[in-house]
């Protein structure tokens, strides 16, 4: 049985547990955190999912189990947490834009949290993520093997997705990574991509790469655009898949932005990098880049340092 706090009961908190109470393959007790005000609001978006949720395990007869809380003493003891309180971006503004609203929330949780949750697996969420990982990191006081951000999965995903179009190939023949920043420098990794084992460039035309690589980067705005809210369903997937991997210790290497220590010749930041998974917690890979993909990485921590000078 794991315990899975969920920090923040918003949109993607909802969608999160509702992932974990559906998958087979692991049983339970999320502990679901967010203002007293939001919980007590009746009817609300809040009391409402849970209540679902509640009958939903007693439909699925599962052993999972739900608590909404709004006492951050009451995530002690959980083995891994999601990590989403914050305001999401709207579509006139740009991550970083969230900055100055959103480091006071989290700087503040994970103050608290530090002193209850020791030996979690901290699964940041919130945007600007590469800030606010660091944010969490410095507040929090845990190893950096337990502080990770979850970026890597969500444009990694976009990305298959986008190849898996333009070759006609499914997604599940099509293995791609995105590295660097969660922003508008992200760099898609086509030297690490294949489709049905073929290097994809080799697949897809040149012209329609650089098509893709702009797709990808301004995916999140264009998720905004279309539902008028930022990315929910699949970005809640995307860190499920990263609490599973540490929670099942499949020992996966999953892109995330994680503590680098002499990779790619940085150190104490941040970085979105390919990222093994293990129980006993989540290292960074070092995977070979060709000249230009290590000049867009360096690109994009460039960017990453910028919103760091901001914090
Ligand atoms: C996105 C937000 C979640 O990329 O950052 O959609």
């Amino acid at each position: 049985m794991a315990k899975i706090g969920l920090i923040g009961f918003g949109g993607i908190g909802i969608e999160a547990a509702k992932a974990l109470v559906l998958d087979p393959n692991l049983t339970c007790d999320i502990v679901a955190f967010d203002r007293a005000e939001s919980l007590e609001r009746v009817p609300g978006p809040q009391v409402g999912a849970y209540e679902e949720i509640l009958d939903t395990i007693g439909i699925l007869q599962t052993a999972d189990t739900i608590k909404l809380t709004s006492d951050v003493d009451d995530l002690a003891g959980c083995d891994a947490i999601i990590f989403t309180a914050g305001l999401p971006r709207r579509a006139d503004q740009t991550r970083a834009d969230l900055i100055g609203i959103n480091v006071p929330i989290v700087a503040g949780i994970t103050e608290r949290l530090g002193k209850v949750a020791q030996g979690a697996l901290v699964i940041m969420v919130t945007n600007p993520l590469d800030a606010m990982v660091e944010v969490a990191y410095r507040n929090l006081g845990f190893p950096s093997s337990h502080v990770v951000g979850q970026a890597g999965v969500l444009d990694t995903g976009r990305f298959t997705a986008q190849a898996s179009a333009a070759s006609g190939k499914p997604a599940s023949q099509v293995d791609t990574i995105v590295m660097g920043g969660h922003g508008p420098t992200m760099v898609p990794v086509y030297s690490a991509s294949n489709i049905a084992y073929t290097p994809a460039d080799d697949v897809i035309a040149s012209d329609k790469m650089a098509e893709i690589t702009q797709n990808v980067r301004m995916r999140g705005k264009t998720v905004i655009q279309k539902q008028g809210r930022s990315a929910i369903f699949s970005t809640a997937i995307a860190s499920v898949k990263m609490a599973k991997a540490y929670l099942l210790d499949t020992r996966e290497i999953l892109p995330a932005c994680t503590r680098l220590n002499g990779e790619y010749g940085y150190s104490d930041i941040f970085g979105g990098v390919p990222t093994l998974f293990t129980r006993e917690g989540v290292f960074p890979v070092e995977i070979p880049l060709t000249e230009s993909e290590k000049a867009a990485f360096d690109s994009s921590m460039d960017a990453v340092k910028d919103i760091l000078g901001d914090i």
